[in-house]
Parts: C-alpha cells; sequence; structure tokens
C-alpha cells in the first residue's frame, strides 16, 4: 500500500460522504497508536533493517500481539509496512520517526500527540461556547504559565518545536535576502533554529537568540561555522528585548496571541529599535477566501491551546500599523508560512 493511500473507508464507497467523518472520527486512535510505537522506541529499533514483529516486540519489551495490530493500522497510512512474513519495514515516513535522523519529526508528533495537545483540544467543546482556549479549560492556566511550572513539558514543547520548525528553517531562511552585514534578533526563537539557518547562509551577519531562561539554556547555535557570530539573551517580551539590531524576527509568535498582547509585543520591540529597522513576522498568511490552507488547522490549533490565532494580511497590517510599523510587503516561502516585513516609522 502506498504511503499516500487515504483510510480505506468504512462507507461503501471510498469517496463517498461518510469517509471524511469515518476518517476524522479515526484520527484521535491513530495518534495514539504512533505515540505508543515512538515511546517505545520502535522506529529506532528498525534503523539497521527489517526485523520480524516478535523480534521487534522482543527488544521493545512490547507484546508481540499487540504490537502487530497496531503497526498493521499504522501501515494502512505508510507508516511501516508490515509484510506476509509478520517482518516490519520501515517507510519513508517512519524513517522520519527515528531520532536524530535529518529532519526527524518524532518529537513533532510526540508534542501533537502530549496530553497538554490532546486535553487542550477536547477542551474545544467548552471554547465554542466560551473562547476560553481548550488548554485552560482543562488546565485552569494559560499554555506558557503550564509549561513554566512543568520543565519537562516545557523540554519536550522545546524540543517539539525545534523540529516542526526545524524542517524548513533553510527554505525560510533562503526566502528573504537578508543584507550583507548587520544584526539580526530573532525574539523568542525558541532554540534558535533559525537564526542558526539565517547565519549559516549568511556568513556576514551576527545574530541574537532571545527567548525565556529555560528555552534558551537548550539552543542549538554552539557550530564551529557560526564561532563568534552570536549571543544568547533571555527575558520576557512583555518587558523588553535586545536593542540595536538591523532585523528582528518573530516567528510562530504573534499566533500565540490575542491582538491586544500582540500589540504589548510589537510595541515592546517597536520601542527598542530606530525607525527604518526591519520586522519579519513569520506565520501564516491565511487566505481571505475558501481555500484550504494547512493554517487553517493551526488555527484551530491556536484556539485550543492559547489566545492566539492565525491572521489574514490585512490583520497584520493593521497590528502593525498600531504599533508603529508599516507592513511593507508579505513574501512567500516553500513552506505555507509567509515572511510579512514590517518597517519601524
Ligand atoms: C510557538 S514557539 C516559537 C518558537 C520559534 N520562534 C519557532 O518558530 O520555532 C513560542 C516561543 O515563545 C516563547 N515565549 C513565550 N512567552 C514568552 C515571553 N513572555 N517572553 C519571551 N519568550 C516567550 C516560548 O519560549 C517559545 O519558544
Amino acid at each position: 500500500m502506498s504511503p499516500t493511500t487515504p483510510t480505506p473507508s468504512f462507507g461503501e464507497d471510498a469517496n463517498d460522504a461518510l469517509a471524511p467523518l469515518f476518517d476524522i472520527g479515526y484520527g484521535p486512535l491513530y495518534l495514539s497508536a504512533l505515540r505508543a510505537v515512538l515511546v517505545h522506541g520502535i522506529p529506532d529499533l528498525l534503523a539497521d533493517g527489517p526485523l520480524p514483529v516478535d523480534e521487534l516486540a522482543r527488544r521493545s519489551g512490547t507484546h508481540a500481539p499487540s504490537l502487530k495490530r497496531v503497526l498493521r493500522m499504522l501501515a494502512m497510512r505508510g507508516i511501516f509496512r508490515v509484510d506476509e512474513a509478520e517482518t516490519v519495514h520501515l517507510t519513508p515516513s517512519s524513517e522520519l520517526l527515528r531520532t536524530g535522523v535529518p529532519r526527524s519529526q518524532r518529537y513533532t508528533l510526540l508534542t501533537l500527540s502530549d496530553e497538554t495537545f490532546v486535553r487542550g483540544a477536547a477542551g474545544l467543546e467548552e471554547t465554542l461556547r466560551t473562547g476560553v482556549p481548550g488548554f485552560e479549560v482543562a488546565y485552569g492556566k494559560p499554555f506558557f504559565e503550564h509549561l513554566q511550572g512543568d520543565p519537562a513539558t516545557q523540554r519536550s514543547f522545546d524540543l517539539g518545536m525545534s523540529a516542526m520548525s526545524g524542517r524548513n528553517e533553510p527554505q525560510i531562511a533562503a526566502s528573504y535576502a537578508f543584507p550583507a552585514e548587520g544584526t539580526v534578533i530573532d525574539i523568542a526563537g525558541g532554540r534558535g533554529g533559525l537564526l542558526r539557518a539565517v547565519l549559516t547562509a549568511n556568513p556576514g551577519l551576527h545574530g541574537v537568540l532571545f527567548d525565556q531562561p529555560q528555552t534558551v539554556a537548550h539552543h542549538v547555535l554552539d557550530d564551529e561555522k557560526l564561532t563568534g557570530r552570536w549571543s544568547t539573551e533571555s527575558g520576557d517580551f512583555f518587558s523588553a528585548v535586545p536593542p540595536g539590531g538591523d532585523i528582528y524576527i518573530l516567528k510562530h509568535i504573534l499566533h500565540d496571541w490575542n491582538d491586544e498582547d500582540c500589540l504589548r509585543i510589537l510595541r515592546t520591540v517597536r520601542r527598542a529599535v530606530e525607525p527604518g529597522t526591519k520586522l519579519l513576522v513569520i506565520d501564516a498568511a491565511l487566505p481571505t477566501g475558501e481555500e484550504p490552507h494547512p493554517g487553517k488547522a493551526l488555527d484551530v490549533m491556536m484556539l485550543a491551546l492559547v489566545p492566539g490565532r492565525e491572521r489574514t494580511e490585512p490583520e497584520f497590517a493593521a497590528l502593525l500599523t498600531a504599533a508603529g510599523f508599516t507592513l511593507n510587503r508579505v513574501l512567500p516561502t516553500p513552506s505555507f508560512q509567509s515572511i510579512v516585513e514590517a518597517v519601524a516609522i
């Protein structure tokens, strides 16, 4: 079965109206199954080649008949292949679930299937009544505040964000003509993957990674090609951000916050910069029409977890103008994220 084969339909015809309903209905089961095999280290155990399912179970300490059934289901989505001899093979998708391979999405899936995300999404029922993020309904406090008090989940979230962002950081860095010299400051830049890509592609630039202390502590900037060209600072972007940069980046930040908090963040940045300084807001710029766009799903993830949202170009323009910037242009990237270039006025 090819990796692109859709889930076999529970309707009589794969194209009938039942198909999307059952596809969605079974979605959480697939996510839990994938989490289970990740937690039990199955993709890494297959790194050296296919293994009979009994041997895989022995090496992972799992229950062989149950493992076989779970892998057989995941194989319908092209994640693993279980052949007639009951030997389990990696596929291109499950290769990407191995630890430490280029573009690995192991931590992405561990984050998306983490209890915080699952319970946040389950809270959407209440969100539709009140508008309060599902996460706050479930945990009684905002998402980032919860992470601050739970170092293990914070660490796992940082690894997940880093993996999610890492899959296309070089392409995003290549989508903007950075100047030959100057300082790029990535505000709430996570572990610094995008900054690393920008500095790697632009050898004349220096960079500053700014984020909360617990996130900056696990930065990924220690690369000998970048020696002497970066520093880290930690703090709270509602209070102050490092001054003196030539280009500031806010990637996947404004989508975490409501308009009022976005204005607080943007105004903090504006206070730190001279007129003419560029600000790159990197987020999904939602189309205003009904065409499909991955940002429309990410928007509902934001609804479930945080008080934020994805925005359209006119919505970005209004926020930027209110904070003392002007929207210059919106550049596409090979990913679904756009680079909204603004200039401080
Ligand atoms: C969705 S992640 C985006 C990370 C990174 N820019 C990326 O695209 O991968 C949001 C980031 O905001 C940071 N953050 C949240 N609240 C913050 C605050 N008050 N001050 C500074 N950073 C904050 C988090 O630590 C996290 O790294």
